[in-house]
């Protein structure tokens, strides 16, 4: 039978979720939207593209959960974006009310699903879906550290004029200002990214540039966009989760998950390393990081749960 594919939030970057799970047909597609339009919409230009991309896979839009139960996995985009002017916490206050009404549809509806979620300010985000819905931590996940890493490896793929998929690479951390690329964990064509530096084939202040560009990278598109954020690449990312999820293929990838001690942090969703496979995240890859990652690890820790803080004041249900 064929898997079953929902996608809360039917915006630029569920639009293009839809299109890339067609695209790679992994499954049936649900898209859900409170603007019910925008869901059938989408989902009907998309499938008029089947007869052209030869997929064969059932894509509907809807406004209603009933539409979306038994979903297999669940990826959520619905929320707003920070508009000019808005706080970080006024931006926390509406998200976490949107994922409340969200985490309140699937609950019910899709209650073995694999959700993954997409809607900013992550970690905290996450950390409420999971707390809203009851469902088993390893089964509710954030996408963040795929796009951060992804973003790090290809601008040194631009810098050393490699392909951009030889490079491993990750990010760890929130996903914010904080997030801490592992420079010391960098491969890029089966050669150590900190060996290159000391070679000369790249210099630490280029790789300090790129670590901040990368920090900022979320920014430097909205800049050029003016408006909205960026797509392509967030559901790329979320993607290769349910993908990772669906067939069962345990690739270890960066996800903001639920930490019970690992890192040395308890009850905490932040971005760390982890297997996706058909039991969710099935373990969390633990890395030995000198002094100084700790130090910003324990920084980007420190930023988390300041703002899940920030959350609870606003929802002491939290
Ligand atoms: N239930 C379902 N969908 C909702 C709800 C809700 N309660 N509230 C809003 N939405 C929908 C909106 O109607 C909109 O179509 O969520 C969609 C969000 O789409 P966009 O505004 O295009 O945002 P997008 O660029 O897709 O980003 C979505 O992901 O990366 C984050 O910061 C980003 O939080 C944002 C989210």
């Amino acid at each position: 039978m064929k898997k079953k594919i929902t996608l809360i939030g039917a915006g630029q970057i569920g639009g293009t979720l839809a299109h890339l799970a067609a695209l790679k047909k992994i499954g049936d597609v649900v898209l859900f939207d409170v603007a019910k339009g925008l869901a059938t919409g989408k989902a009907l230009d998309i499938a008029q593209s089947a007869p052209i991309e030869n997929f064969d896979i059932k894509i509907s839009g809807t406004d209603n959960y009933n539409d979306t139960k038994n979903s297999d996995v669940i990826i959520i985009t619905a929320g707003v974006p920070r508009k000019p002017g808005m706080t970080r916490d006024d931006l926390l206050g509406i998200n976490l009310k949107i994922i409340k009404e969200v985490a309140e549809g699937i609950k019910k509806t899709s209650p073995e699903a694999f959700v993954i979620c997409i809607t900013n300010p992550l970690d905290v985000i996450v950390m409420a879906l999971q707390k809203y819905t009851g469902f088993s931590k390893n089964k509710v996940v954030g996408m963040a550290g795929i796009l951060d890493s992804s973003r790090f490896k290809y601008f040194l793929s631009l810098e050393l004029k490699v392909n951009p998929y030889k490079i491993k690479s990750f990010v760890l951390g929130g996903h914010g200002d904080t997030m801490v690329s592992m420079v010391n964990h960098t491969i890029v064509d089966g050669k150590n990214l900190s060996d290159l530096i000391k070679s000369g084939n790249i210099s630490q202040s280029k790789v300090e540039e790129i670590v901040e560009r990368t920090k900022n990278g979320g920014a430097e598109i909205v800049k050029h966009l003016q408006k909205g954020s960026a797509f392509y690449a967030p559901a790329s990312s979320g993607i290769e989760m349910a993908e990772s999820y669906l067939k069962d293929q345990k690739k270890e990838l960066p996800c903001a998950a639920y930490l019970q001690g690992e890192y040395g942090v308890k009850d905490l969703y932040v971005g760390v390393p982890v297997i996706i496979g058909k039991k969710g995240v099935e373990k969390v890859v633990q890395i030995n990081l000198d002094e100084n990652e700790k130090k910003l690890f324990q920084n980007s820790i420190k930023a988390v749960k300041e703002l899940f803080d920030a959350a609870k004041k606003i929802d002491p249900s939290l």
